[in-house]
């Protein structure tokens, strides 16, 4: 049986190829800040090249993608900045705002409650926004919505007849992106905080009526004098989550 052309190359050790793969996953992390410095469409073609050989269930590769640079980025960005700032003067307009899937529960529990909250003040301390600082938690939080100043801006969408195997499809064609970039020395952050604009985000990349949006990611270089950018996520480690049954 010959391999698929596409297997890693020969000449490279094995502890090689290992070392390389390990590292693109392991030195990937959520970056917060980028420069301005743009990304070749080349590049980005590579990477979304590359993360289409993820698998997924029957190969039904329910993936589709947008990416957003320049003018498109920037209006969008203006966009939702300013829904996200009318919804904090006029909280009631959040009704108009919904998330097209739960991305997560209703009713927080231990222990994912405990890591969520670690997670937030961690990032929050680390920035120094104490609990009560209203203002500076939602400029934060907006950041999200400037794609973390990155110059790209990826907007992802499932055709809403697949059903929620596809959503486990998306996250491997997700991570390979992410790992593909870091192979090329990019950095990413995935980004749910998108989804409630849906409303505002379909029209404007032009999705049909068929689709709905899974999240959103900004991709450029990271930005190393950026504080947020050492913020070094937990693991619970595998002899944890792992029950080996002989
Ligand atoms: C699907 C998905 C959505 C996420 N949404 C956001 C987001 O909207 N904003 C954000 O700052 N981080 C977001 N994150 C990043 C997580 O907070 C981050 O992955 C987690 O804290 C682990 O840190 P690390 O990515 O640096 O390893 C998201 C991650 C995933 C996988």
């Amino acid at each position: 049986m010959s391999l698929n052309p596409q297997s890693l190359p020969a000449a490279v050790s094995a502890d090689a190829q290992a070392q390389a793969v390990d590292a693109a996953i392991t030195s990937r992390m959520s970056a917060r800040a980028f420069t301005p410095q743009p990304v070749p469409r080349e590049v980005l073609t590579a990477i979304l090249d590359v993360a289409s050989r993820a698998p997924s269930g029957t190969n039904t590769q329910p993936w589709k993608v947008y990416v957003l640079q320049g003018r498109s980025r920037d209006d969008l960005v203006a966009k939702v900045c300013a829904a996200h700032d009318a919804v904090r003067a006029d909280p009631s307009l959040a009704a108009q705002y919904r998330e097209a899937y739960d991305y997560y529960p209703d009713k927080w529990v231990s222990p994912y409650i405990d890591r969520r909250r670690e997670n937030g003040w961690g990032l929050y301390g680390l920035l120094g926004i104490g609990k009560t600082d209203k203002d500076r938690m939602h400029e934060q939080h907006q950041r999200n919505f400037r794609f973390f100043d990155a110059p790209v801006g990826l907007m992802f969408t499932l055709d809403k007849v697949m059903g929620r195997g596809s959503l486990v499809d998306y996250g491997m064609f997700l991570q390979n992106i992410m790992v593909a970039a870091r192979a090329r020395g990019l950095h990413t952050c995935p980004q749910a905080a998108w989804n409630g604009f849906a409303n505002i985000i379909l029209p404007h990349v032009g999705a049909g009526p068929d689709e709905m949006l899974v999240c959103g990611m900004a991709l450029g270089h990271a930005d190393a004098t950026d504080v947020v950018n050492t913020f070094h996520t937990p693991r619970v480690p595998a002899s944890e989550f792992t029950t080996w049954l002989d």
